[in-house]
């Protein structure tokens, strides 16, 4: 019923424009970010094969969301970098170089730790490839103010004690063991108007994380907002 729907939306606006990628569809929308001629060039010299290209509008929530970051007091967190993507973007984006701010990088690059693989979770080969963290390094070099941190989430928060303050904070590490870990620790840390985004919350396979993360949320008496890109975010009051 609603497939039909939307087939029959489109061919009734034809010359509406359409946006598909990463199980999301839809038509007769601004798309003012795609139109965004700064981001266009950064995001077409970033991407370097289709999982990236398509990942845009994620990109684009990430973008705002880290800018938002930037007006406030504290530092970036990235848990679960794989290949840099997003932060590239995102310091390209914003000439993050020639900011007082600084953006912490967390990865094991060797994969989701064994022991906090989610039941319905197999093991994502694509994360122990060595050539990510090769990317990494070379995706922000000269970035003095980005920190490489190559660790296991939540323990390697042990080992970094300069982080007191964060303005934003992007969970996407695949498991629901390491982010709740991580929001144990961080979301005490966030600064009030920052945001948490959480990658992977409204997609099927994310569904043990997700229920976690939620309750995990309402506990402590926080809403969070489900975007139809599978992302979600909660803003730190
Ligand atoms: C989906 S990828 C991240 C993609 C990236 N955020 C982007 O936008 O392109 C997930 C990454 O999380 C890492 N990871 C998973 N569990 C982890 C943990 N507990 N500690 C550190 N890194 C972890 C994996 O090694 C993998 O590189």
């Amino acid at each position: 019923m609603i497939k039909s729907q939307i087939i029959k939306g489109f061919k009734e606006n034809m010359e509406s424009e359409v946006f598909h990628a990463e199980n999301l569809c839809v038509f007769d929308q601004n798309l003012l970010f795609m139109k965004d001629k700064k981001f266009a060039k950064v995001y077409r010299e970033t991407y370097e094969d289709k999982r990236e290209k398509i990942r845009v509008w994620r990109v684009h929530i990430f973008l705002w969301a880290f800018i938002n970051g930037l007006k406030l007091e504290g530092d970036l967190i990235e848990c679960g970098v794989y290949r840099g993507f997003s932060s590239a973007v995102a310091t390209r984006y914003t000439d993050f170089g020639r900011l007082s701010k600084k953006l912490y990088l967390f990865d094991t690059w060797e994969g989701i730790p064994a022991e906090q693989l989610d039941k319905n979770r197999t093991k994502i080969d694509r994360y122990e490839d060595q050539s990510n963290l090769k990317k990494v390094e070379e995706r922000f070099k000269g970035l003095t103010n980005v920190k490489i941190i190559k660790g296991k989430v939540p323990e390697i928060f042990n080992e970094t004690d300069t982080l007191t303050k964060v303005s934003f904070l992007h969970l996407d590490l695949n498991t629901s063991l390491g982010e709740i870990g991580a929001l144990e620790v961080l979301f005490e840390k966030m600064v009030r108007g920052s945001v948490c985004l959480l990658d992977d919350y409204g997609n099927k396979i994310a569904i043990i994380q997700a229920l976690k993360e939620h309750a995990w949320f309402k506990e402590r008496n926080y809403f969070i907002c489900e975007l139809p890109t599978g992302q979600a975010m909660v803003t730190k009051t």
